[in-house]
């Protein structure tokens, strides 16, 4: 019966929940995630309303003055974020072992676009999850978000180490795949914070997007998510409705930082990346997911200690609920 329901649950989700439609799947599987997560849903929500101060003072006080995301993106190029300048530092270790060495195959899905973090770095470079779960980065997301979040377990990967290169892309000239527009719906509402790890210019294929309000004005007109209605959208098609000076590009030095619901802005990037483009992806989301991949796909599990604030462990282990709390008070 399980295994029926498993091949159910991915047959719903392949091909970007064609089956249904990306709307109707997403609603089906939202109430299914929020009678399964229900607790964990109106206890991020509750400890968020009341307690939001609390946890972060407890997960440590804001260093910067606190961002703000507006239109749904910030932008933070002050390299004053916590543990920022040791992000940058062992990224330059990892690019140096792992960069321009493909790892997808001939023929893949986005073979132009690479993570290379694997899970034993979460231990062997401890500042990725520090700077994850730092408040100055962790009170924006929740404040966008409206509760507390939780990194993502399986699609997209809560922490990924990116290099975009047009000499892996199988169809170089030609955007497919990520290089066209689209919402990501898998779990929403979601913030990516987007790190660049190298200096960037166009010629990197930048991480490019259309703030929150053009982007909902135009998924609408366009009637976006509906059935039949493709998740990717050419430029011919977006531009139709937005103009193309609205779009941005991700373009910064090393060490910009990009806070931006990807749930609701229309994106795109890792177009003709003729020089290698290298970018730390983290992707906060809620428990009540809106599709079904936890129902198949193996669950990624970030390292939590004991002394670990609550706001953190809420962060890396979507599954903590308040017998949890009370379970520490005794
Ligand atoms: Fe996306």
């Amino acid at each position: 019966m399980e295994a029926i329901f498993r091949r159910l649950a991915k047959r719903l989700h392949d091909n970007h929940s064609s089956t249904l439609g990306i709307a109707n799947t997403m609603r089906l599987a939202g109430a299914y995630n929020g009678v399964r997560f229900r607790r964990q849903v109106k206890m991020r929500r509750e400890l968020y309303q009341t307690q939001l101060s609390a946890l972060v003072e407890e997960n440590g006080p804001l260093t910067c003055p606190p961002i703000e995301m507006k239109d749904g993106c910030a932008l933070d190029t002050s390299m004053r974020l916590p543990y920022l300048d040791r992000v940058l530092e062992d990224s330059e270790k990892i690019i140096a072992e792992r960069g321009g060495k493909r790892t997808t195959s001939t023929g893949a899905y986005r073979s132009y676009f690479q993570d290379v973090w694997t899970p034993a770095d979460l231990e062997k470079y401890p500042s990725f999850l520090d700077f994850a779960t730092s408040s100055d980065v962790l009170y924006p997301v929740s404040r966008c978000l409206g509760f507390i979040p939780t990194l993502s377990t399986t699609t997209p990967n809560g922490i990924r180490f990116v290099e975009s290169n047009a000499e892996f892309d199988d169809r170089p000239g030609k955007p497919h795949d990520s290089q066209l527009h689209h919402i990501d719906f898998y779990t929403v509402p979601s913030v990516y914070v987007l790190v660049l790890l190298r200096d960037t210019v166009h010629e990197n294929g930048p991480w490019t997007y259309l703030p929150r309000a053009a982007s909902q004005k135009a998924a609408a007109e366009l009637k976006y998510w509906s059935r039949k209605r493709p998740f990717r959208l050419s430029d011919e098609l977006v531009y139709s409705v937005v103009d193309p000076k609205q779009i941005i590009e991700f373009c910064h030095p090393r060490g910009a930082v990009l806070f931006i619901e990807s749930s609701a802005c229309f994106h795109y990037g890792s177009r003709n990346s003729v020089k290698p483009r290298f970018q730390l992806m983290l992707a906060y989301t809620g428990v009540r997911r809106t599709d079904f991949s936890e129902l198949f796909m193996e669950q990624n599990v970030f390292p939590m200690r004991e002394t670990d604030s609550r706001l953190r462990k809420m962060l890396l282990n979507k599954n903590i609920d308040r017998a949890d709390w009370l379970v520490q008070k005794k």
